[in-house]
């Protein structure tokens, strides 16, 4: 058998269903499919088109950059699938990461109103993270993930064999949404995290398999009861708050994954500051958790605080005059406060080279 365990998502707008696949025997079926076009990230084609994908033939090739997350390569695959399928029973097929995953999945959500859309995610961050959740982004002039759409794939397969291939930077993005997930699922799944850590940094199967696996059922247990991000969803953002503005302060040069743990790191901080998580808990979270899957270093890293400050004004979760922020209390306990102030992101920025240094980081 190929198929080891599936994971079904409760959606408002249709159910969908996550397959776990062993090998890629699976895709037979999907180019079978009437009316079947594919569209796969340009770097995944180059590295399995003659291999793992060589059962596709005329795919749509789509470049991949962060800027390519536009209108405009909406418009393209448009274009591109107008001229490949009739309408009746269309079906995308979609093969790549979380820029892949949004361009085609805002294209399907618009095409038609809605055509069926399969998703084979190929990074770790898309497979442990992304893939579910029914949120397609795209970003517009300088505002990132603006436009966008809940359209969850018909369907998602998800076969580990594609991240050997993933480059380290890439693979650690995953890693740190993948902590975060650990550390919203509480203290037994964030001490699950830790005691496979090291394995799954080492890329082993099972060990990938299962981590991705608890990432996902934690994340399903966040979007299924608030699936249009109203309340309990937010919670989801934990390191994003500054992780956004990070990415905006250096141009999207770290990956989003790793401005996520830096995030964390940060959160933390005001969290301990605020005399809501105990420094040594917080400590503890860093070395055992946070540090292990930064592939940045911190201490080459200047961030520019004011460029920062513009940033987390530009969030588009803000409210009112402070900033909004999810911060992990003792016990694990999330919680979102809107009051953090400029002076209080200043504070941390400044703290945190000391922080990573008495790590010897
Ligand atoms: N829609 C959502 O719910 C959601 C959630 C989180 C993140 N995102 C978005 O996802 C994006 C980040 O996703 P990502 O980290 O998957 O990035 P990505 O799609 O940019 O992929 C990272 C890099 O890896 C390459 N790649 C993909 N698969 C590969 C493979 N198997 N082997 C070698 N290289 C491969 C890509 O071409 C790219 O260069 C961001 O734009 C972010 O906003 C969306
Ligand atoms: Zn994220």
């Amino acid at each position: 058998v190929s198929v080891t365990k599936n994971m079904t998502l409760k959606s408002n707008i249709r159910d969908y269903e996550v397959t776990f696949q062993d090998n890629i025997d699976f895709l037979n079926d999907l180019t079978c499919l009437p009316n079947v076009v594919f569209v796969v990230d340009q770097n995944v084609w180059s590295l399995h088109g003659s291999s793992t994908l060589k059962s596709i033939t005329n795919p749509i090739i789509l470049p991949i950059s962060e800027e390519g997350k536009s209108l405009a390569s909406v418009e393209f695959l448009y274009d591109q699938v107008l001229t490949l399928a009739a309408k009746k029973n269309m079906t995308i097929v979609s093969i790549g990461g979380g820029i892949t995953q949004d361009i085609t999945g805002f294209m399907a959500s618009t095409l038609y109103r809605g055509i069926k859309w399969v998703f084979l995610p190929t990074t770790l961050l898309a497979q442990a993270d992304s893939c579910i959740g029914a949120k397609t982004s795209l970003n517009y002039k300088k505002y990132k993930n603006l436009l966008g759409s809940f359209y969850p794939p018909h369907a998602v397969h998800i076969y580990t064999g594609f991240l050997s291939t993933l480059k380290e930077l890439d693979y650690f993005s995953g890693l740190g949404e993948m902590v975060k997930l650990a550390l919203i699922g509480g203290q037994a799944a964030s001490e699950a995290t830790i005691s496979r850590l090291e394995q799954v940094i080492q890329k082993q199967p099972d060990m990938v398999l299962d981590e991705i696996q608890a990432a996902l059922s934690i994340k399903k247990s966040y979007i299924e009861d608030d699936e249009f991000d109203s309340g309990r969803r937010n919670i989801l953002n934990y390191g994003h708050c500054f992780g956004h503005a990070i990415e905006f302060a250096v141009n999207y040069s770290i990956p989003h994954g790793q401005a996520v743990v830096i995030g964390m790191i940060l959160a933390n901080q005001v969290a301990t500051r605020r005399g809501v998580l105990a420094a040594s808990t917080a400590q503890d979270i860093l070395t055992r958790l946070l540090l292990p899957v930064l592939k940045i270093d911190l201490k080459q890293q200047v961030f520019d605080v004011d460029l920062i400050i513009e940033g987390m004004k530009q969030d588009k979760k803000r409210v009112g005059e402070g900033f909004p922020l999810i911060m992990l209390q003792n016990n694990f306990a999330m919680v979102k406060v809107l009051d953090v102030s400029e002076s209080e992101v200043r504070d941390v920025f400044l703290s945190l080279g000391e922080l990573v240094n008495d790590q010897g980081q």
